[in-house]
């Protein structure tokens, strides 16, 4: 019986998806848990460069279903810190196993850092050695849905997974330039080299030849240029993120697949990873050239990057969403055969205060396809693209591809949605089913209600 009405629940929620076509408004599912954590805190002044990556960090532990991780940077009082004071360039949260310890003596970034206490667990996606992140964002932190809808679930911490002597455990790695009083606010967050006055990587080594800007030159503790004589006090900032989750439950769930996706990836892989090659895959950054440029003729002013990418498994897209910096005008990704699977388009923030800061991408727009309705193949080649105004040159910019990709719904389950998507305007019987579901959705939605709250959403519409 409980079973029974597990499906029907999962139908219900199904046909509410179909029925809310075009809307980018996630599920809200009761049981839904959410927590809020602080990482550790970085100080930082006018110019200077936080990177820091934060091992075993606050989270829900156990067997369960990730539904959402949101992040912004907070002072010690908890208030939201605009992008211009600091800069968010980004953050990521990565999933290990690290080995069981006994006792707290241990320093443990230090004895995290032996790579036999360290298994990285990666994302599905097909980078390699970069981008293996769970979640991740920059500045678009604010405004970016990173709900995952209905029933589909990123499934963590199952124990028949973690290696004996291990636990599951995250690391965060938070990327943060202060501003304040910098000569050139927009240089400083590119991470011009000459702003920062870095001739050499932070290892010591040399910059690669005609590297103008970029991570390269934004690391840990440098410091970009700021007006002569411009005072600001240090600031202890935290990164304060929420994470929501359910209980794992086999039956009601269905587990998803994190890709992202690069548009600076040729494809080439190291087989050295000691060794650096201007040609690899996955640089995550690259620079646009300005359109004005002697060497350009590019009527539009508009740098469009593309590149081709084989999806190693397909099924269901159920979310995406794209990564930009500033000059980021968007992004998309297309199929084998051109059609265009998601577009993800910056927002623009417009005033002063945090959440809508002017000239900085302060949002995202996502896509939530109706389930089952863009369904990729097994090795299907992507196209990825990424636009960027090139009225003026940029550097350290990305064009990442972020999508979540469920295994297809048996037929019995997806008869009805993939019938609503695919004959909507020839099939009476299909309207009849859209409205069972109209009906049966809002009784659901009553019960959640009921059970649950309302919840809250910024979502993003164009
Ligand atoms: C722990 O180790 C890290 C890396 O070696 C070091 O930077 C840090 O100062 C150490 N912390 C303590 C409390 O010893
Ligand atoms: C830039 O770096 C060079 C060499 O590292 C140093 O001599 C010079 O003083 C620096 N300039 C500024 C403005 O910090
Ligand atoms: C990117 O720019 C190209 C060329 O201007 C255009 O054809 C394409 O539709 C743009 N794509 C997106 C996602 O905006």
């Amino acid at each position: 019986m409980a079973h029974h009405s597990q499906l029907w629940l999962l139908l219900c929620v199904i046909l509410l998806c179909a029925v809310t076509s075009q809307s980018s408004q996630p599920l809200t599912i009761d049981g839904e848990k959410s927590a809020v954590f602080l990482s550790p805190s970085f100080v930082l002044g006018p110019g200077s460069v936080e990177n820091k990556y934060y091992y075993n960090i606050d989270f829900p532990r156990g067997h369960i279903a990730l539904k959402g991780f949101d992040a912004e940077v907070v002072d010690e009082l908890g208030n939201p810190i605009p992008l211009h004071d600091t800069y968010l360039h980004h953050w990521a949260v990565m999933r290990y196993y690290g080995r069981a310890r006994t006792g707290t003596t241990d320093n443990e970034s230090e004895s995290e850092l032996h790579t036999s206490n360290f298994i990285e667990v990666r994302n599905s996606g097909i980078c390699g050695t970069t981008l293996g992140q769970y979640f991740g964002l920059g500045s678009e932190t604010r405004h970016t849905e990173t709900h995952v809808p209905g029933p589909y679930r990123i499934e963590v911490g199952n124990p028949e997974e973690i290696p004996d002597g291990y636990e599951e455990r995250w690391l965060l790695n938070v990327h943060a330039i202060d501003t304040r009083g910098a000569e050139d606010r927009l240089g400083c967050t590119e991470c011009r080299c000459d702003l920062y006055n870095v001739t050499v990587d932070e290892y010591g080594g040399p910059l690669k030849e005609g590297y103008t800007g970029g991570l390269y030159c934004c690391y840990d503790q440098t410091q970009c240029r700021v007006r002569q004589g411009f005072q600001g006090v240090h600031r202890r900032l935290y990164l304060r993120y929420t994470v929501k989750w359910v209980d794992w439950d086999d039956s009601a769930v269905i587990p998803v697949r994190i890709y992202i996706f690069d548009v600076t990836d040729s494809g080439k892989r190291s087989t050295n990873p000691f060794k650096s090659d201007a040609n690899l895959g996955c640089k995550v950054e690259y620079e646009v050239n300005s359109c004005h440029a002697p060497s350009r003729d590019n009527a539009d002013c508009t740098d469009s990057k593309k590149t081709r990418l084989a999806i190693p498994r397909g099924g269901d897209i159920i979310y995406g969403v794209a990564h930009q910096h500033t000059g980021g005008i968007g992004s998309a990704l297309y199929g084998e055969d051109g059609q265009e699977l998601c577009k993800s388009i910056p927002v623009y923030g417009e005033g002063e205060e945090a959440g809508n800061e002017k000239g900085y991408i302060v949002g995202m727009s996502t896509c939530y396809p109706n389930p089952g309705s863009v369904r990729i193949n097994d090795g299907e080649v992507l196209t990825l693209e990424s636009n960027y105004t090139s009225s003026q040159m940029h550097t350290g910019v990305m064009g990442l591809f972020y999508i979540l990709v469920a295994n297809p719904l048996p037929e019995s389950t997806i008869f009805a949605l993939s019938s609503v998507h695919d004959h909507i305007s020839s099939s009476i019987y299909v309207y009849g089913l859209v409205i069972l579901g109209v009906v049966m959705a809002v009784a659901v939605i009553l019960g959640f209600r009921r059970g649950n709250g309302e919840q809250g959403y910024q979502t993003i519409v164009m």
